[in-house]
């Protein structure tokens, strides 16, 4: 055993699978993020043990009381802004280099583009970007905390922040393209979620059925577990350099 845990030989397995591979995909979660200083959603000191969900990161919640779901943003924002990569964004930036590589996120902090990566697809938006409810202009905007009302410079309609709230679905085409990553890799990485959130998690089951090679990397056991053919337990920023190097 290694001093995280890690059988040496699943570990020298798993390293080879992707040396081996030409297409790989990774999954990430609020984990892999853990290590700069992020909140997690789920555990004890996840964010939805505070607060609840459906009075903040929901449509209803936005259109009951839009400065209290921007406080709550900004707040978020406040405490991501002067976050940085930890070694296992950067592992898996390098990826990029070595492989024909996508990775899927479902993580709105913007650090894997921080850390280098460029074939990102954010599956559940961006907390630096904003969206007018009236017009739908994007914009990204890194300013935090944002001054409330926060109002679109096109048509004066109110801006939201740009991420999945509950009951809301995942953009079509990001969704499509994530399908198709996960469908053709022959190795696909599971990092740092409680893969409990459909359908961002049933992309690491769609890769298993398709005949990709599973690494789960995450501190703790998951739903998924028993279906990744290498579980490597411990953090993320330990263990994506080491499975990377
Ligand atoms: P969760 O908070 O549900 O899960 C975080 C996972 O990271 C847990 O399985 C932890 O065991 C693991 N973890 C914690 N620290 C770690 C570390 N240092 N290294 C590796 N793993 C670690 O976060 P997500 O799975 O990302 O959705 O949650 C999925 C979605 O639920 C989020 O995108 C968000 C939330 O509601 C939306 O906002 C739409």
């Amino acid at each position: 055993m290694s001093e995280i845990g890690i059988d040496p030989g699943l570990l020298e397995e798993a390293r080879a699978r992707l040396k081996g591979a030409v297409k790989v995909a990774a999954l990430t979660g609020a984990g892999i993020s853990a290590e700069s200083g992020v909140s997690t959603f789920r555990g004890s000191e996840g964010l939805w043990e505070k607060y609840r969900p459906e009075e903040l990161a929901s449509p209803e919640a936005f259109q009951r009381d839009p400065q209290l779901v921007w406080e709550w943003y900004n707040w978020r924002r406040g405490m991501m802004i002067d976050k940085m990569p930890n070694p296992g964004h950067l592992a898996l930036a390098n990826l990029e280099s070595t492989h024909d590589f996508t990775l899927i996120t479902q993580n709105v902090d913007g650090l894997h583009a921080l850390a280098g990566s460029r074939n990102i697809l954010e599956i559940h938006g961006s907390i630096w970007r904003v969206r007018c409810i009236d017009c739908g202009r994007q914009e990204v905007n890194r300013t935090a905390p944002l001054p409330y009302p926060p109002a679109c410079t096109q048509c004066d309609g109110l801006l939201r922040p740009d991420v999945v709230w509950f009951g809301e679905s995942l953009d079509s085409d990001l969704l499509a393209r994530s399908l198709a990553s996960a469908s053709r890799a022959e190795v696909m990485l599971v990092v740092g979620t409680s893969a409990l959130v459909h359908p961002a998690a049933g992309l690491a089951w769609q890769a298993r059925r398709t005949g990709a090679y599973l690494i789960e990397i995450n501190t703790e056991r998951t739903p998924f577990s028993d279906d990744a053919h290498a579980v490597l337990t411990g953090p993320s920023g330990q263990i994506l350099p080491q499975l990377i190097g």
